[in-house]
């Protein structure tokens, strides 16, 4: 068996049984060649559908559709070999009824080939857990910030400041896994709210500006690379891809007007047989 054929993808079952043990190492891709390199260090890829605001240039993730969700999905499935991949149901596509829900999640797993969807799991949206893992899609929840609620929110806000916040996305995540969620990421809210949730449910917590204490850390890609000139501030910059880029650019387009590019040795010769 060659080495490409001995590497297992993760499974659910894999994920679920590291709670408290060992940490879930998750990031965001959205391409193939991204895919590629994260694969071999990750345990899940996210196909989020912050793919809107980061390679769209969308301002929220409203405009997110199944079909851009299908071509990323297809994509990061074919640059991966390793890693569990879970596609986000973007906004509209499961809330209407678990039937809609339904209907939505059968379309991005079979034209993607990925192993999990994940939505955000207002106290609401349980049934749809349920009808969804009961008829074998499993279901990543997401509480705290829900980036698709922007509307209703007024604007991307840290979640659990007061006390009856606290309490109700305690109760969504519990309701979630009530309802059959594999795993649950936990977004934007304090360390101590993610502490509680992380000891209350007993499936893996993923955070994101939210505990070190989770079962697992998410980013997205693009923010930890150091693309964007603003972070968060729950954000750690692993590179400085944007200065990096900047400065090719700018050699590559001198070296264009300079006639310095091509050399000799970066074109074809013609060969006389
Ligand atoms: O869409 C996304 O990338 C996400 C992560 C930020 C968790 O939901």
């Amino acid at each position: 068996m060659s080495d490409a054929q001995s590497v297992r993808r993760l499974t659910v079952p894999d994920l679920t049984a590291r709670k408290g043990r060992e940490k879930i190492v998750v990031l965001t891709a959205y391409t193939t060649p991204i895919a590629q390199l994260l694969d071999p260090h990750v345990d899940i890829l996210l196909v989020g559908d912050t793919v809107g605001m980061v390679l769209h240039g969308m301002p929220t993730t409203v405009g997110v559709t199944l079909e851009m969700m299908c071509l990323h999905g297809r994509a990061v499935m074919r640059g991966s070999s390793h890693a569990l991949v879970v596609v986000d149901m973007p906004f509209g596509t499961y809330e209407g009824s678990p039937k809609d829900a339904h209907q939505s999640a059968v379309r991005l797993m079979q034209e993607t080939g990925c192993q999990a969807v994940k939505v955000e799991s207002a106290r609401g949206i349980a049934d749809t857990i349920r009808f969804l893992t009961e008829r074998g899609i499993p279901v990543m929840g997401h509480v705290g910030l829900r980036p698709q609620a922007v509307n209703v929110d007024g604007g991307f806000k840290a979640k659990g400041r007061f006390m009856d916040e606290r309490e109700k996305v305690l109760e969504e995540a519990k309701a979630a896994e009530e309802a059959g969620a594999f795993a649950i990421v936990v977004e934007g809210v304090d360390s101590e709210l993610a502490d509680e949730i992380t000891r209350q449910v007993g499936v893996p917590t993923i955070g994101i500006g939210a505990s070190p204490n989770c079962d697992g850390q998410v980013l997205v890609t693009d923010d930890m690379l150091g693309l964007f000139d603003w972070t968060p501030r729950f954000v750690r910059r692993y590179a400085n891809l944007r200065d990096v880029i900047s400065r090719a650019a700018e050699t590559y387009a001198n070296d264009v007007r300079s006639g310095e590019f091509p050399n000799s040795a970066e074109v074809y010769k013609l060969k006389i047989v």
